[in-house]
């Protein structure tokens, strides 16, 4: 071969390369690093050496989890930034926590931080937390100190999504996510036993953008929890309870919390919930703001308090009273909300005297009470003048 056809060749050689590396993401399975899938051994090592060769390779990359079942050991530390963009495909697998509490150091059991377009296809993700939730001493879902681990835990992983992901019986939270801008979880499952203990769904705080459609949640405390520094967020077609409901807050407890602003839930039923939608304050607290809330097209089946501004949060008695929140809620509406209570009250307002709610909008509501008080629904309203549009029942703040 002269020298001339030798460089043609390799240079085609370089072409098949490149194109092949664009169309093949490099797939590193956890397997060619030591996972043995036998539910027994400890395979985190394995998933954090194929996460750092990932996300370390070429982009795009994906980490696979083949189907099988594995124990993963705390903590699992997956940190980019990447080189580009990354998968974790855990689609037919089961990742497990250890049982037990000693094992972790850690408040998290799995944390992913610091990456940007990551894409979670796939997989249940199983605290198996029942030791633990026997040893929750948390005072109030984690507002003390409060060592229990999360499951899955997210600092700054924008523009990313999760789809088909499952949280089970986490032994805390099952995900939080903090500065996670530009995300959006779809066809996600939160499990945990009602009498599971603190096992929120979904908490997020402190970013812009953050979606979930097509989701059901079934655990014990919020199905989301929507703390300071929310920001356009968007809650679609979700099925919750039981559980908590959709939380906002609490809120002023500390000092300089970011507003909460632009909430979109729609197409959500609460079955058998505490709450429906809720906004909890701190009296005797710091300022701050919640506004820009749309709710519209709910279902509540049974929720004990179907819609409930709280601005004299208090759980434990362990705040002085007597002091109004400072937090302004504003801009508020909430429309096409049906079904029942399960007890009378099934609208109350409990605005700040300090801080009234201002630019409340209630249309077409309808919630009934069949409990054993007998009797209709009733609202009870402090620091209010909602603008009532429809039908409204029960009829709310009658003057
Ligand atoms: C995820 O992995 C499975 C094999 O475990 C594969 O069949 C599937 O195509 C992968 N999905 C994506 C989006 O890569
Ligand atoms: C992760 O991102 C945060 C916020 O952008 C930054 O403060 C921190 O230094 C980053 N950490 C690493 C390890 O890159
Ligand atoms: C996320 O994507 C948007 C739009 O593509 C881009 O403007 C932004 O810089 C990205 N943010 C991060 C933190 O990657
Ligand atoms: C969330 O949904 C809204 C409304 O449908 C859309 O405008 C926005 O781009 C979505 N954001 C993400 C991160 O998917
Ligand atoms: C409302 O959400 C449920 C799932 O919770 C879904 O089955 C239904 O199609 C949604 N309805 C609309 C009008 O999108
Ligand atoms: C605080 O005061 C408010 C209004 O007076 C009252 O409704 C609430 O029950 C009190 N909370 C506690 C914990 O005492
Ligand atoms: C509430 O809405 C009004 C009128 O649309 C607007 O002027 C005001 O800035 C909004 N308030 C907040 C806190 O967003
Ligand atoms: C409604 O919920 C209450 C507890 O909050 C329960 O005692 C009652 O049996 C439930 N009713 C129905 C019809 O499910
Ligand atoms: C409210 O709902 C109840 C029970 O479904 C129904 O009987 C009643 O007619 C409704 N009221 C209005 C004003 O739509």
């Amino acid at each position: 071969m002269d020298t001339e056809n030798s460089i043609r060749q390799a240079i085609r050689c370089l072409f098949l390369i490149a194109f092949i590396s664009r169309n093949h993401a490099a797939v590193v399975n956890i397997k060619t690093k030591g996972a043995k899938g036998d539910g027994i051994s400890d395979d985190g090592k394995a998933i954090v050496s194929a996460w750092k060769e990932a996300c370390g390779g070429p982009a795009p990359s994906s980490l696979l989890i083949p189907p099988g079942t594995y124990k993963a050991f705390p903590p699992i530390d997956l940190i980019g930034p990447c080189k580009g963009p990354i998968t974790i495909n855990a689609t037919g697998a089961t990742v497990k926590a250890p049982p037990e509490l000693e094992k972790f150091t850690t408040t998290y059991w799995i944390a992913i931080r610091n990456v940007s377009k990551l894409t979670m296809i796939g997989g249940t993700y199983d605290g198996q937390g029942q030791q633990a939730w026997k040893k929750n001493l948390c005072p109030d879902g984690g507002t003390g100190s409060c060592p229990l681990p999360v499951s899955l835990q997210f600092t700054y992983v924008t523009n990313s999504s999760l789809e088909h992901v499952t949280s089970a019986d986490s032994k805390f939270f099952h995900m939080s996510l903090v500065g996670c801008d530009n995300t959006r979880l779809d066809h996600v499952t939160i499990k945990a036993p009602a009498n599971s203990v603190n096992t929120d769904g979904i908490q997020i705080g402190l970013l812009s953008g953050f979606n979930i459609t097509n989701s059901i949640m079934t655990t014990n405390d919020d199905c989301i929890s929507i703390g300071q520094g929310s920001k356009n967020v968007n809650i679609k077609n979700i099925m919750c309870g039981p559980g908590d409901g959709i939380g906002i807050g609490s809120l002023g407890r500390h000092a300089n919390e970011k507003p909460v602003q632009g909430i979109w839930i729609k197409n959500v039923t609460f079955t058998g919930t505490e709450h429906g939608f809720r906004i909890k304050t701190w009296p005797t607290s710091f300022p701050g703001s919640v506004s820009d809330l749309h709710y519209e097209d709910i279902i509540m089946k049974n929720a004990t308090y179907p819609i409930f501004i709280d601005q004299n949060y208090c759980p434990m008695n362990n705040c002085k009273n007597g002091t109004a929140s400072k937090v302004k809620i504003s801009n508020v509406s909430l429309r096409n909300i049906k079904g029942t209570s399960a007890t009378k009250v099934a609208l109350k307002f409990d605005c700040s005297a300090g801080a009234p709610c201002e630019n409340v909008n209630l249309n077409d509501i309808n919630l009934t009470y069949k409990g054993p008080e007998g009797g209709p629904a009733t609202s009870q309203c402090a620091n209010i003048k909602p603008k009532v549009i429809g039908q409204v029942v029960p009829p709310a703040c009658p003057h």
